[in-house]
């Protein structure tokens, strides 16, 4: 159990302040109506908690936790510090935000503080203490809300606090000693060395580009920035009430925060995933992040914290969820590890900046179709009660690390084309639709466990994380890894090895992978190198993929190398152009294990590699491989009794499913043996194990 409620979570946001007392009842028992078992409370309730400086506001708030224990609804409770109130701000105006243009950001929407500010630290704890204290003990509470979505509109502050609070955390790095920074940060570079830390400001607006050195550093200060902002009111929640869950809702896979440091202080990951119903891919990405979550918990089960009723209020068009869609896409987070699906908000609001934001009541009240749906979900949740703490076991993981995100994405690059996410993404997408779930791991992750490790790209790379990639080939792996990787190291500069004349590309890599790279070759805007895949390489692809018809050339975009090979052979070579006949992938037999390298941006031609690379990791027959390329997505949770296969078709046409249903199970949705999938729909089948 992710928290005392048993079973799945189902609920949302639910914020009180905007509606009166009267209404709070008749939403208890609408919530009751609809199987909602836990709320968020309070995420912006700051001006209502605390009115001025000291005074405070919480019989209101006892009404109402008193109400939802009295109708067996559990709390969530916000710690409230997302929004201070505009006494606050008056008072202390230093406290907001200010952008790399010297602008201070004003009051009147949320999230205006700034994150080193001890004025608004202080204040965020005392608030996050008085509501530990008051509600430590209510029967109602089940979990602690720190904040709301960390790095949501502020992600940095570059006032003169925030300016201090980074030479602090600069002299801690490097030891007090400003010539180990003025090393770090490439300094000799444009007559840019310190003397001292004194001199050193934030990455503001400059005439030109900024030092990369100092960049990275303030990237990583940023995120430790908010970082430190959640530790101080964990701290404090963990003082008064130590047997109390904590978390902060992320936000799927964002750049800003290197959620593997902030994840290792989260007693349960949640996540708030707003996927967009007019991407026909929408899901996949959904898959990719949701894998992201479970990963981060280290494959505990996580908690959807917000996910959008229908339609979201903040996109130029904001398309809504069909019935199906909705519900298919909510069990979707509980086929990846969701121990629970909740939304914002509960009732959507009459006035304000998102009163155009679905919600589970709608403002056409319980006549409306989103009610309908609301309560169907909750009776499919009801349904899968069963599931939860379940775990799901991969074989493949794919290395994520935020310092090489942050600077494989800095200016002055040999294109500015190339996008971490992009490049993930694409090699996801063929995972997903051959039913592989993946792990995601951080480089210096033990790697053991897996059959197949993807690194679509890795292009800051420690030589220890280098050696560990090498190491786990040597002792049987497969490994596959993307254009532009083992360029540079911790610090952001190229690998040199150990030759004064230069150890050439990818550096640490090298060995494992047998190429050696010459020079980046990025391809432009709008074309294409096409990419010929060696004889065998192709035939073994055709014999176990299905027949789509007549396809288009494997093509490069975006980026393309001049590579050679020491050890590895090509597989497949550059078609044309400047680079015609030379290797565009490559694999290396290397100890009991092999390695691809992949030196361009394939797109979805990928899959031609990665159809070798996964080989080791699909098990056949199993429902995931014998749905593989139906559309249908293929997820097992399993308990110590028993197994849970989540399909969900994504498709429009119904998947039959033949004589793939083992002996014996059940669709837990409907209560009997299904024998298809219908278009838009899910079969959670139960199977003992
Ligand atoms: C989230 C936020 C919620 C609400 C929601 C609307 O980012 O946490 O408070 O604004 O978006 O989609
Ligand atoms: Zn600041």
């Amino acid at each position: 159990m992710i928290t005392r409620v048993e079973g799945l979570l189902y609920g949302a946001d639910y914020n009180p302040e905007q509606w009166p007392e009267s209404v709070w009842k008749q939403d208890a028992n609408l919530m009751r109506d609809a199987g909602v078992n836990m709320v968020t409370v309070g995420v912006f309730s700051w001006a209502r908690l605390q009115p001025a400086e000291d005074e405070w506001d919480f019989e209101w708030l006892d009404r109402l936790m008193d109400l939802f224990h009295s109708s067996g609804i559990a709390v969530d409770l916000a710690t409230a510090t997302a929004s201070p109130p505009a006494w606050f701000v008056r008072q202390y105006p230093e406290t907001l935000p200010v952008t790399a243009d010297g602008v201070r950001l004003e009051f009147g929407s949320r999230q205006h503080y700034c994150p080193s500010s001890p004025i608004y630290r202080a204040a965020a704890t005392r608030l996050a203490r008085a509501i530990a204290e008051r509600y430590g003990e209510h029967p109602a509470l089940a979990l602690w809300h720190i904040h709301n979505e960390y790095g949501d509109h502020i992600t940095e502050c570059f006032c003169d606090v925030s300016a201090e609070d980074f030479r602090r955390w600069l002299r801690e790095r490097y030891g007090q000693d400003v010539e180990q920074l003025n090393f770090a940060w490439g300094a000799e570079f444009w007559s840019q060395r310190y003397s001292d830390f004194s001199q050193i400001e934030p990455p503001r607006r400059a005439p030109g580009p900024v030092n990369p050195g100092q960049l990275l550093d303030w990237r990583r200060f940023s995120s430790d920035a908010l970082l430190a902002c959640f530790l101080d009111e964990r701290a404090v929640l963990k003082e008064v009430t130590p047997e109390v869950p904590v978390t902060t809702n992320f936000m799927s896979m964002m750049k800003d925060l290197d959620y593997w440091k902030w994840a290792a202080h989260e007693d349960l990951v949640s996540d708030d995933a707003y996927p967009d119903p007019a991407d026909p891919s929408a899901h996949v990405l959904a898959a990719m992040n949701y894998d992201l979550m479970r990963s981060l918990g280290g494959g505990r089960p996580w908690l959807l914290m917000e996910q959008a009723p229908s339609a979201v209020s903040w996109r130029a068009v904001n398309v809504p969820k069909t019935p199906d869609q909705k519900r298919l896409w909510s069990l979707q987070t509980v086929a990846r590890g969701a121990d629970g699906v909740m939304h914002f908000q509960w009732r959507a609001s009459r006035a304000g900046a998102e009163k155009f934001h679905s919600a589970l009541l709608p403002h056409g009240g319980t006549g409306s179709r989103g009610w309908r749906d609301t309560v169907r979900l909750g009776e499919d949740l009801g349904k899968l009660a069963e599931v939860a703490g379940s775990r799901i076991e991969s074989a493949v993981a794919i290395v994520l690390d935020w310092n090489s995100w942050w600077a494989l994405e800095a200016e002055d690059h040999p294109s500015a084309r190339v996008r971490l996410k992009e490049q993930i993404l694409s090699w996801y997408s063929v995972l997903h639709r051959w039913n592989h779930v993946v792990d995601f791991v951080p480089p210096d992750a033990d790697l053991a466990g897996y059959k197949v490790v993807l690194v679509p790209n890795l292009y800051a790379v420690s030589t220890e994380d280098a050696a560990r990639l090498t190491d786990y080939v040597y002792g049987g792996g497969y490994l596959a890894v993307g254009f532009f990787s083992g360029i540079v190291d911790e610090l952001d500069h190229i690998h040199q090895g150990t030759d004064a004349a230069g150890g050439g590309y990818p550096g640490p890599l090298k060995e494992v992978l047998g190429v050696a790279v010459d020079e980046w070759w990025p391809i432009p805007d709008g074309e294409t190198v096409e990419v010929s895949f060696t004889a065998d390489e192709e035939t073994a692809k055709a014999a176990r993929k299905p027949d789509r018809g007549q396809q288009p050339k494997p093509a490069a975009r975006r980026w393309s190398e001049w590579l050679g090979t020491t050890t590895a052979r090509a597989v497949a070579n550059y078609a044309e152009g400047p680079l015609k006949g030379r290797p565009a992938v490559t694999r290396n037999e290397f100890g009991a294990g092999r390695a691809w390298y992949v030196s361009c941006d394939l797109g979805s031609d990928v899959e031609k590699v990665l159809g070798e690379a996964v080989r080791p990791a699909v098990v056949w027959p199993s429902l995931a491989s014998t749905l593989a390329w139906s559309g249908v997505e293929v997820v097992c949770r399993s308990s110590e009794t028993h197994l849970y296969y989540f399909l969900l078709n994504h498709g429009d046409t119904s998947v039959d499913l033949g004589s793939s249903v083992p002996f014996g199970a059940v669709n837990l949705l409907t209560g009997s043996r299904p024998t298809h999938v219908a278009a838009n729909s899910v079969v959670v089948l139960k199977v003992e194990r």
